[in-house]
């Protein structure tokens, strides 16, 4: 279907741009233009112009521009189609069409298709009114009746073709069923009801009017029936761009925030609690034309997923969709659920109080993010606050410049930031004495020093345990430092202090990294040094071992006359390294 340009250009010369547009944001003359804070992006001072002479609109900070057609496409949110339809409505002139591409023929398949669907949906509801079957369904699921009407459910009977029957009563329009979804047709060309023994949810868009259905089976026996079954995609519907419940919310008035629910059911019981401000997804994840649509009413949008594995799955996915969108002014909260609930079985169990209750302690996306992010790393060591660091980076980058994204590197940044020791923490060498030679220390001490100074040396250590099992001072806290260390080699001179501050190496650990003498330019033999501290400690380990076995007084194992022999070969080759 096609519009004449000269239609378009009518509309176009009709409207008054000021006007059109201050309806929507407030404008400011400032000479012989009018401005406003740029409401496609986010600033705080104005640049946002628009030429009432010429007519068009044009925005200094971030370049958008165009005219009364392209504000509504974009700042509704709406199709070229729509926002011709929208202005034409608005200045009461009669919608023209094509001649040629038989517009008309167009326009009368598109009407059809939705007088049908109003058809079906007053046949649903007719049949729900003599099923007593589908009303105790309802009434189990403590629906009532003002709410059912509220909604226009019905009920779609456990037949193959009662719906193909009562309203395919011409070729013409059993085509048109099946355009609609509500027919289905197999490869024999038989045709059938698509929804059957199924209560029924007609889906509106954001004019009202009836586009799909969606059904949920009340014959809880048949295993082999899906739960719910939706309308096929179809001319009249698209489901990213609908939302379950928003022609109603939509018509609330004040409408401050709305709530995303997974299901029908859902938002009705929402509804039947007193709680109207509420919308579903289609069975698809939220999008960002979803989002959109909401943005464009309300200011806060609050996701409530179910309480299981899978919502958390979606409430990720709404956080990530979300972003590109979010900016000063706008929020978006994540309500979540007890595990074993969705906001139906939770508001029917706890009531409206409760759960209005938890809707004003829903969670900010900024809470949600950083608090998820956190739990998946160590913010401890320097290797986890740098990975959150990127995986916060990944997700922040997708935000629009301003404030809001300004606000979170802030965040970020204080959360990844570890504050240096404070300085009385910090190793004073002037409250030690210091030492000139390594020899002044013991072997156990030299090894320390050095890897104090040096923490990456540990990893040159093989036979770790040996040194575990040696009976000398200070023999464990060398242990712990070189498993410490080889942990995290990163690891500053003042991190390894802080690591073992308050415990019974304290005292030890800072003499010894408060040596900076031993580390000058002139002396830095650290790893020959530290080598053969470590060479001499084996040698200690091998000479106790000899002395304990050849002293043993009752006779030595077979493992331990072993162990004699290969001590007293290695002991001739001097050391391992
Ligand atoms: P749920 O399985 O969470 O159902 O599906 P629910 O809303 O709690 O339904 P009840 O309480 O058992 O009646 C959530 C949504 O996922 C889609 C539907 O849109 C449903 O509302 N869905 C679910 C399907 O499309 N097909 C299915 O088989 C199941
Ligand atoms: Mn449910």
């Amino acid at each position: 279907m096609r519009i004449p340009r000269n239609f378009i250009d009518r509309l176009i010369n009709r409207v008054d741009l000021v006007d059109l547009i201050n309806s929507y944001i407030s404008l400011r003359k400032t000479g012989i233009n009018y401005k406003a804070c740029c409401p496609f992006h986010n600033e705080k001072t104005p640049s946002f112009t628009v030429n009432a002479e010429k007519q068009f609109y044009y925005c200094f900070g971030c370049g958008t521009h165009g005219t009364a057609i392209t504000f509504l496409i974009n700042y509704k949110n709406l199709s070229f189609f729509e926002a011709v339809e929208e202005l034409a409505s608005r200045l009461g002139i009669e919608m023209e069409y094509e001649q040629g591409s038989s517009p008309a023929s167009a326009m009368k398949s598109y009407e059809e298709l939705y007088q049908l669907m109003i058809e079906a949906s007053k046949f649903f509801k007719q049949q729900l009114r003599n099923s007593t079957k589908a009303i105790n369904y309802l009434k189990t699921r403590g629906v009532s009746g003002e709410i059912a009407r509220d909604f226009g459910l019905g009920y779609a009977p456990a037949e193959w073709d009662v719906l193909l029957k009562t309203l395919g009563t011409t070729p013409e329009k059993r085509t048109a069923l099946l355009k609609t979804g509500l027919i289905k047709q197999n490869e024999s060309g038989h045709r059938y009801d698509r929804f059957r023994d199924r209560v029924m949810f007609p889906i509106l868009d954001k004019r009202g009017r009836i586009i799909a259905f969606g059904g949920r089976t009340i014959n809880q026996t048949n295993k082999h029936e899906p739960k719910y079954i939706n309308s096929p995609e179809t001319e009249l519907f698209k489901k990213r761009h609908e939302l379950y419940g928003w022609y109603l919310a939509s018509k609330l008035r004040p409408l401050k925030n709305i709530i995303v629910v997974e299901g029908y059911t859902d938002v009705i019981a929402l509804a039947q609690a007193g709680i109207k401000n509420v919308v579903a997804t289609l069975g698809t994840a939220i999008s960002e034309d979803h989002i959109k649509i909401l943005f464009s009413r309300v200011s806060e949008i609050i996701f409530s997923f179910d309480g299981d594995k899978a919502g958390q799955k979606a409430a990720w996915r709404a956080l990530e969709t979300s972003l590109p969108l979010i900016h000063a002014g706008r929020q978006v909260n994540f309500l979540f659920l007890p595990s074993e609930h969705d906001p139906d079985s939770l508001v029917r169990q706890e009531g409206m109080q409760s759960f209005t209750t938890r809707l004003t302690r829903a969670i900010p996306l900024s809470n949600y993010l950083f608090d998820t992010l956190i739990q998946q790393v160590n913010l401890n060591i320097p290797e986890g606050r740098a990975a959150l660091f990127e995986k916060a980076k990944a997700l922040l980058t997708r935000l629009p410049d301003g404030a809001y994204k300004e606000q979170m590197w802030h965040k970020l940044k204080q959360t990844t930031y570890q504050a240096p020791p404070k300085s009385k923490r910090r190793i004073n060498s002037k409250n030690f004495k210091q030492i000139t030679s390594l020899r002044e220390l013991s072997l156990v001490h030299q090894a320390i020093v050095c890897l104090l100074h040096k923490p990456a040396l540990s990893q040159l250590i093989e036979n770790l345990e040996q040194l575990n099992v040696l009976k000398s001072k200070d023999i464990t806290l060398l242990y712990e430092l070189i498993e410490f260390t080889l942990k995290n080699p990163q690891l500053t001179l003042d991190e390894l202090c802080e690591h073992w501050r308050d415990t019974e190496y304290t005292q030890i650990i800072n003499k010894l990294a408060a040596q900076k003498a031993l580390f000058t330019e002139t002396n830095i033999n650290i790893e020959k040094d530290f080598l053969g501290a470590i060479n001499r400690l084996y040698e200690d380990y091998m000479n106790q071992r000899m002395d304990f076995l050849t002293h043993k007084v009752t006779s030595l194992t077979a493992k331990e006359k072993q162990e004699l022999q290969s001590l007293y070969k290695s002991r001739g080759q001097n050391s391992q390294y």
